[in-house]
């Protein structure tokens, strides 16, 4: 069969069997799927040998490329030894050995790792923990959240209430238990010459109000520190995190890092919260945990946190599971994905690396139809002056004509490519993305 005819015919079979995620499959009658047969590095292949670079990390779950081969080879080596074992009254090495490394990686300032799959799952766990901390002490008003305006959580009924999405939340409006949200310290939103920092102080001071108010009957502050993704990655001054965590240990409100997206590198520390020298409550991780191999996520919790907990009554404990809870082969593909953090000293090297794309990415910074040109880390985003409702879309589809896969969110065009991304690499991802907005 020829490679051409073999990706539309998975085209077609995966329209009429699969329902894919985030999608109107109605807009897959003009927009074709792209059908991927294999990838390597920063590269996806279709069944033609066509290639696109995937400067979005598949979804930002993608560290050290497709196929790594050290990940690969721990997963060969793990799939001999133990797939999977229910973590109920059970453990096995990788699962322990993955907390321990978590755990230090927070300085030890949280531990008792508690697993689950997905991000959203994550984010559900850490607001059932908050809630049920407070009840255990004795505090059972404590039962509301807070999130930044703009913020998302992910999708499940909990996360999605603490999410601040219009298009993702307002058809599910009824399901969802009601939370406050808190001006965003989002640097866009500064008065002309109001600094980053001068505005994150000022969003403080918003929460600072809420916070007098509310504490009575608010468990926890959830955030995305330093960057909030799916909103438009929306960057923020570290003193916003500073005087967040300050107002929470004040009116005894849990601080939630969602560090789901932000962990692992991706704004230039290994975590984005250690760019402010605090540490959470909560630590919600997942994507680049298992460096997009396997579904996994985890909760980091203080000890104070998990020794409210420990008691002979049952129901004190937190009888939360998932059948897959610490999976053996995504806790081995965790754990060489460390290693490679460690082995290959990644977060210096990222410095560089993050220095040449922001450099090859002055052409973008400079062009006419590009507002607010911004970086954190390993991630870099601007908006396109556009009056198009389908500019995503189009945008999307012409990228993928120059070897790149990008998705914008509305009009904000971002990169978040995998840490392996080289220097040719680097120059084909800016110099195209400049000729797309001169060709618009
Ligand atoms: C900050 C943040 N939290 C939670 C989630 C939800 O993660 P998942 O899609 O794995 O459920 C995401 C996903 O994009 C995210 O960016």
């Amino acid at each position: 069969m020829q490679t051409s005819t073999r990706g539309n015919l998975l085209l077609k079979r995966s329209l009429a069997a699969v329902w894919h995620p985030c999608t109107q499959m109605k807009h897959h009658e003009s927009l074709p799927l792209v059908p991927i047969a294999r990838g390597a590095g920063c590269w996806l292949y279709d069944f033609e040998g066509r290639r696109y670079l995937d400067a979005v990390s598949s979804w930002w779950v993608n560290l050290f490329g497709h196929c790594n081969p050290r990940i690969n080879a721990a997963l060969v080596d793990q799939l001999d030894r133990l797939e999977h074992v229910l973590l109920a009254g059970f453990t096995h090495e990788p699962a322990v050995a993955l907390a321990e490394r978590l755990a230090r990686a927070t300085g030890g300032a949280l531990g008792h790792c508690f697993y689950a799959s997905d991000g959203a799952s994550a984010v559900e766990i850490a607001l059932k923990m908050s809630f049920h901390y407070w009840r255990n002490v004795g505090r059972a008003g404590k039962t509301r959240f807070a999130s930044l305006a703009g913020s998302y959580h992910g999708e499940t009924l909990g996360a999605l209430a603490v999410t601040d999405v219009a298009l993702f939340k307002d058809t599910y409006a009824l399901l969802l238990m009601s939370s406050s949200q808190v001006t965003s310290p989002d640097w866009r939103l500064a008065e002309k010459g109001e600094s980053a920092r001068d505005y994150a102080v000022r969003a403080a001071q918003a929460l600072e109000r809420h916070l007098e108010r509310h504490h009575a009957e608010t468990a926890a502050l959830i955030v995305e520190p330093l960057v909030q993704g799916a909103t438009g990655m929306a960057m923020y001054d570290p003193e916003y995190l500073r005087r967040a965590r300050a107002l929470c240990d004040r009116y005894e409100v849990h601080l939630v890092a969602d560090e789901i997206m932000t962990g692992f590198g991706r704004t230039g520390t290994f975590f984005a919260f250690d760019q402010a020298g605090i540490a959470p409550d909560f630590l919600c991780l997942s994507k680049g945990i298992t460096g997009g191999y396997l579904p996994l996520s985890a909760v980091l919790a203080r000890d104070a946190v998990y020794q409210a907990f420990y008691a002979e009554d049952t129901a004190r404990g937190f009888l939360h599971s998932h059948s897959y809870t610490g999976n053996s082969l995504a806790c081995r593909a965790a754990l060489a994905t460390l290693d490679i953090f460690e082995d290959e000293r990644v977060i210096e090297a990222n410095r560089e690396k993050s220095r040449r794309v922001s450099a090859a990415s002055q052409p973008i910074a400079r062009h006419p139809r590009v507002r607010d040109f911004r970086n954190t880390g390993m991630i870099w985003a601007f908006e396109v002056e556009t009056q198009d409702p389908g500019f995503a879309r189009d945008f999307f589809t012409r990228a993928l004509g120059q070897e790149l896969l990008l998705r914008p969110i509305g009009n904000t065009v971002y990169f978040m490519p995998p840490y392996v991304i080289g220097e040719e690499e680097i120059e084909l991802l800016a110099g195209r993305t400049a000729r797309l907005l001169d060709a618009a």
